[in-house]
């Protein structure tokens, strides 16, 4: 099959694909015909300085998410042509990922998927919605009375949370570090230029979602009324933790800090945020599409942030 294998740092201009085995099915795991993947930004960071770490197998096939169907179900119950969705779990780390036209995942990795989605918008999901709802949903309890804040709002993470809570009803505030992404997030209810300072800038803020990261999340706290919560979920600031955070200072009297990792994905899940989709009558958003033997240039694009949205491959 072919598939894209990394063993040292490599940039986008560097990808090729390569030849090498279908990987035999064992007890546990289950084979699947990959039909989409999403590129993601921790992929970036793996391919571009994460792959030195020893906890990274090497040679991998990056990746963290798929959508496909079940070629080889294994010992498990699902059946050959099954609609599956899978993500994370050590998927593209700590085992092969999904740049690949197969891909042997572990069985507790891989979800049933009943929708009538194309496979280009299904390539969309995994990652990114699964992300966005956890964070909405399980770290901020969001309700349509909420006014929501998206802190970082021109990523795939975000494009995705601004429709999910929407749909839900919410007021949305979503912020941009660059003036001339305002009309990318001109479905918010406000869309507002963010310098690193939110005060005086938002208000009547229930509930924020921090995809910059710890580079913000003290002024991040500042902006959220009392009784508001937090929710760190993203690091486009590229700063990764913070050192001498003060909790008692630091968060404001009455407010909550949450975060979310998306690395514990289950089936009552996948299930609701499907159920939602279908419901709400939502096409999941993508920023451009491309094929799998156009993947060098699908990785160069996101090295170089020409594409607003996610970056979907399709096979
Ligand atoms: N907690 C979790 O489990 C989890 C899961 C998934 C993703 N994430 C994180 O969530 C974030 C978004 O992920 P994604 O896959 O949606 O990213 P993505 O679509 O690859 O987004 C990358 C884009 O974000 C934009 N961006 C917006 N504000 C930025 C800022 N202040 N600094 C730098 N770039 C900024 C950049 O474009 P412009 O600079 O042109 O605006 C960049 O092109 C990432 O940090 C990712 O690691 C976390």
């Amino acid at each position: 099959m072919k598939a894209v294998v990394l063993d040292k740092i490599t940039e986008g201009k560097d990808i090729v694909l390569s030849d090498v085995p279908i990987p035999e099915v064992r007890p546990g795991w289950v084979l699947i015909k990959v039909k989409a993947f999403g590129l993601n930004h921790s992929e970036k960071l793996l391919r571009l300085g994460e792959i030195r770490a020893d906890y990274i197998q090497k040679p991998i096939i990056p990746g963290i998410e798929c959508v496909g169907e079940i070629v080889d179900p294994s010992d498990s119950e699902l059946a050959v042509g099954q609609k599956v969705i899978a993500l994370m779990g050590g998927m593209g780390r700590s085992f092969h990922g999904s740049y690949a036209e197969y891909a042997l995942l572990p069985r507790r990795s891989v979800f049933t998927v009943d929708s009538s989605l194309s496979w280009e918008a299904l390539g969309a999901v995994p990652e990114t919605y699964f992300t966005a709802w956890g964070s909405l949903f399980e770290c901020l309890h969001l309700t349509s009375d909420d006014t929501l804040l998206i802190r970082g709002a021109t990523c795939a993470l975000g494009y995705a949370s601004i429709q999910i809570a929407k749909a839900l009803g919410c007021k949305v505030i979503a912020t941009t570090h660059r003036e001339d992404k305002l009309p990318l997030i001109a479905e918010a209810d406000e869309a507002i230029m963010d310098d690193g300072r939110l005060a005086g800038k938002v208000h009547g803020v229930t509930k924020a979602l921090d995809l910059i990261g710890p580079r913000n999340l003290k002024n991040t706290l500042t902006a959220v009324e009392k009784g508001g919560i937090v929710c760190q979920t993203g690091l486009l600031g590229g700063v990764y933790a913070l050192n001498g955070f003060d909790p008692i200072k630091d968060i404001p009297n009455g407010v909550y800090l949450t975060g979310f990792f998306s690395n514990y994905p289950t089936q009552q899940v996948m299930d609701e945020i499907f159920a939602f989709l279908h419901e709400k009558k939502l096409i999941p958003v993508s920023g451009e599409v491309f094929g799998f033997d156009e993947i060098r240039e699908a990785v160069i694009a996101q090295d170089e942030g020409k594409v607003n949205g996610k970056i979907v491959v399709t096979l």
